[in-house]
């Protein structure tokens, strides 16, 4: 059995992350800001207060913890704000930046304690911080700020393989959550997750550092 942590747990894509780690026989720690009534019945352990923008907020969760081991952290926390180039609002972009990108990496530094010599670490990007996928334009905020998540698990991918931690880029394709207005097309997040776990399960210090689909084609950079 393995211990997963994972961010924004308690909707989406990361509450059906904990479902079916739960499901697969191993421990989930789901991380929010607020539990939900869907989180509390899968029966998984529930932190919440984790506002992965502040610091006090990461590291008095992190101090909770204790010794706990982690073996897959999944950063999965994310907002989608519509910033236009007609309207370029600089704070929404300041906030996605903060949650997106500086949140990613505020939460997993605080955790390195937490992993040890082959603990995987997953980093919830998006196709929109694909450059040379982006023939749509627009999503100022957004797309930049998965950009600079993207680049930033790319580095922590360099930086922690010599301490035996695997980093793993994912995208987990369209998926019906509140992010995208639970759109008609988009896949399930049963679908999504079954996808994105298998993609955990391959990742590997030779594979560290790669920008995967959920479905397992390898994504442009
Ligand atoms: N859905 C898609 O099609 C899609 C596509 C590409 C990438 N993604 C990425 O996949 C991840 C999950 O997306 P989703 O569709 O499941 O979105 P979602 O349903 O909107 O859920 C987002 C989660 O992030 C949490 N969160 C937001 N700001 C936070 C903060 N400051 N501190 C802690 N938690 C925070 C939310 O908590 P609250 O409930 O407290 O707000 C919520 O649990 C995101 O990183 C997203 O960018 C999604």
């Amino acid at each position: 059995m393995s211990t997963y942590l994972v961010t924004g747990a308690n909707r989406g894509i990361g509450l059906e992350y904990c479902r079916q780690i739960k499901a697969q026989g191993h421990q989930a720690i789901a991380v929010c800001r607020e539990t939900s009534t869907e989180l509390e019945k899968l029966g998984v352990t529930v932190e919440t207060g984790v506002d992965i923008t502040a610091d006090e907020s990461v590291n008095n969760f992190v101090n909770r913890l204790g010794n706990q081991s982690i073996d897959v952290l999944i950063n999965n926390a994310g907002i989608a704000e519509r910033v236009t180039l007609d309207d370029l609002d600089f704070a929404s972009m300041r906030r996605q930046f903060e949650v997106n990108a500086l949140g990613m990496l505020r939460f997993t530094k605080a955790m390195l304690p937490r992993l040890q010599d082959g603990s995987k670490i997953i980093i919830m990007t998006s196709r929109m911080g694909s450059i040379d996928d982006n023939t749509s334009g627009g999503s100022y905020g957004y797309r930049m700020s998965k950009v600079a998540v993207s680049m930033a698990g790319k580095s922590l991918s360099v930086d922690l393989k010599p301490q035996g931690i695997a980093v793993a880029i994912l995208h987990p394709g369209l998926v019906k959550t509140r992010m995208t207005g639970f759109r008609d097309e988009a896949i399930s997040t049963e679908e999504s997750v079954t996808g994105l776990l298998a993609r955990v399960e391959e990742l590997s210090l030779a594979n560290t550092g790669i920008f995967w689909h959920a479905n397992g084609e390898v994504l442009p950079w």
